[in-house]
């Protein structure tokens, strides 16, 4: 069983799950792929976005009160994925931004041209208010392209990493895949999670890439990164 830490689930609250019946795909989809928890991220840009805190609220409960009338064994926790601003560190420690599954752990993200300077100065801040910075999809950065980097991020910042699933799955070119064996291989990746966001060719690969992460890397590594390392999240969570 797997869990997937990173999912734009809940519908009408941001470009993942446009409807109801959206979640309920991807609930499905979440089924088939073997997951026994997730951790529901959706956008926040904070102090710059209003955030829909009470939408989020009651979508969330819906879906747990129709999955518990489906049978569907799959728990929920609350999340989000915070496009850094510089008010992030203020609002976090303030309760109003949603960290993963209530702990200490805030998922983040970049635009893909900022600076490595920017994203290091950013996690830095994030680490410096009390959390435990989890850098989201870090392949999608074009200043991130050395294992140096993600070394750097993870020693000065005690930053936590996450790559999508699809990332995993799909073919790359040369260097990139020698960059993502690399930084795989090197130990440098805490999570892989999907990032479904119910948008063609976003849906969920996680076991697909569970697969392909024990066929190259072994078990205990494919493991570590689909269940055992977001399941220390989970231990720490109060939901
Ligand atoms: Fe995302």
């Amino acid at each position: 069983m797997m869990i997937d830490m990173h999912h734009h689930l809940i519908y009408g609250i941001d470009d993942g799950a446009r409807s109801f019946e959206s979640t309920v795909k991807m609930l499905r989809e979440a089924v088939a792929n073997d997951v026994e928890a997730i951790i529901t991220t959706p956008h926040i840009t904070p102090g710059q976005v209003p955030f829909p805190y009470e939408d989020y609220a009651a979508h969330l409960e819906e879906t747990r009160a129709w999955m518990e009338k489906e049978d569907i064994q799959i728990r929920l926790y609350t999340g989000s994925e915070i496009l850094y601003t510089q008010h992030t560190p203020r609002l976090l420690r303030e309760g109003r931004v949603p960290t993963l599954a209530n702990t200490q752990y805030a998922l983040v993200e970049f635009s893909p041209d900022d600076s490595f300077d920017y994203i290091l100065r950013s996690v830095e801040s994030i680490a410096s208010a009390g959390y435990v910075p989890v850098v989201a999809h870090v392949e999608r950065y074009d200043s991130i392209k050395k294992p140096a980097q993600l070394s750097q991020l993870r020693r000065s910042c005690n930053a936590l990493i996450q790559v999508n699933a699809g990332t995993v799955v799909r073919k790359h070119k040369f260097f990139r895949e020698r960059y993502l064996h690399k930084i795989f291989s090197e130990g440098l990746v805490d999570f892989v999670s999907t990032d479904s966001h119910d948008l063609p060719g976003r849906s969920n690969k996680l076991k697909a890439a569970c697969e392909k992460l024990t066929e190259e890397y072994g078990e205990d590594l494919a493991r570590a990164l689909t269940h055992d390392n977001a399941e220390r999240i989970l231990l720490e969570s109060s939901r």
